[in-house]
C-alpha cells in the first residue's frame, strides 16, 4: 500500500523518505500506512488503573524537598513553578545528583496541550539544562513539527528524571521513584491534555508496567487512573539506530493526534 501524502511528507522531514518508496514500490506489506481512525482510539483499552489517583489531597507538611520526593500523586500542590524548578535545582533526593552537571526539568510551553515526557538527560541535555537538544531532540523536534507543534507553542517536554545518569544508563527504579514528584507537579501545573511517552523507560515508568513496545504502542492508557490519556511511542535515539522504525511512528503521532483533537473537542 503506498504512503499517505502527509506520512511522505512526515518520513520525508525524517530523513527517510527514499527508503519509504523504495519499500512501497516493492509492494512490502504495509500495516503501518493506516492510522488508527477515532473509533479505534474509542475501543482502544485502557489497561491501567493504578490506585493511586492525582485528586488526593495536598501532604499537608510544608513543602521540602523530601515532602516532594515521596512520589505521592498531588504532593506538593503548594509550589509553583519557579518554586519547582529551584527545588529541583537544588534536589539531592537521589545519587544522580552527585554526578550531574545541570539539573535539566524540563522546556517548552508551560500551558501546553501535549506533554512530552523522555527518559533522561544525556551529554548535551546535562550540559546545557534544556532536554532534547542532542540529535535525538533535532528528531523529536522534526517528529513534532509533522503534527504542527513545536516546542516553543503547545508543547512541553521533560524527562522521568531531572539529572543524567552516568554514562546515559537506564535510570534505576529508585531514582525514577525519587524523582517521580516533580513530574507529578508538572502534570498538575501544565494540566496538559495528553502525555506522549517516548521510549520504553518512560513508557514502564508512567504506566507502572513492564511490558514490551509491542504492547505499549497502539493502545490509549491513562494516567494513573485519571482520563489524561497516554499514547506510546518509540525514542527518537531509537529511531535513529534503526530507521525502518521512523514509518511507525507516523501511526503513533496520528493515534495521538486524534485522541488529542477528541479529548479538545469534549472540552470545548
Ligand atoms: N533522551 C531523553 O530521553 N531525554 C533527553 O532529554 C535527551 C535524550
Ligand atoms: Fe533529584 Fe530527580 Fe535529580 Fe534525583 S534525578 S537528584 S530526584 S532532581
Amino acid at each position: 500500500m503506498p504512503v499517505s501524502a502527509r506520512q511522505a511528507r512526515y518520513l520525508d522531514a525524517l530523513g527517510v523518505a527514499r527508503y519509504a518508496r523504495r519499500v512501497a514500490g516493492e509492494g512490502m506489506p504495509d500495516k503501518s500506512a493506516v492510522a488508527p481512525t477515532l473509533a479505534t482510539v474509542e475501543e482502544a483499552p485502557q489497561p491501567f488503573r493504578a490506585p493511586a489517583d492525582m485528586t488526593q489531597p495536598a501532604a499537608p507538611a510544608p513543602v521540602t524537598a523530601m515532602a516532594v520526593n515521596r512520589n505521592v500523586p498531588g504532593a506538593n500542590t503548594a509550589t509553583d513553578w519557579p518554586g519547582l524548578i529551584a527545588q529541583i535545582a537544588a534536589c539531592t533526593a537521589c545519587g544522580l545528583s552527585r554526578t550531574r552537571t545541570k539539573t535539566v526539568p524540563g522546556i517548552g510551553d508551560r500551558q501546553a496541550d501535549w506533554l512530552i515526557i523522555g527518559e533522561a538527560p544525556g551529554a548535551d541535555e546535562d550540559a546545557s539544562g534544556e532536554p532534547f537538544v542532542g540529535r535525538a531532540g533535532k528528531l523529536l523536534d522534526a517528529m513534532l513539527r509533522a503534527v504542527g507543534l513545536n516546542r516553543q507553542r503547545g508543547v512541553y517536554i521533560t524527562n522521568i528524571v531531572k539529572c543524567r545518569p552516568p554514562n546515559n544508563r537506564d535510570p534505576a527504579p529508585d531514582e525514577a521513584a525519587a524523582c517521580a514528584g516533580y513530574l507529578e507537579r508538572q502534570i498538575a501545573l501544565i494540566e496538559p491534555k495528553l502525555i506522549l511517552a517516548v521510549g520504553k523507560v518512560a513508557a514502564h515508568n508512567l504506566l507502572g508496567t513492564q511490558e514490551p513496545m509491542s504492547q505499549l504502542r497502539g493502545k490509549v492508557w491513562r494516567w494513573r487512573g485519571t482520563d489524561l490519556p497516554v499514547v506510546v511511542t518509540y525514542h527518537p535515539a531509537y529511531l535513529l539506530r534503526s530507521p525502518l522504525e521512523k514509518r511507525k511512528s507516523w501511526d503513533d503521532l496520528c493515534l495521538a493526534q486524534d485522541v488529542y483533537r477528541k479529548r479538545a473537542a469534549e472540552s470545548a
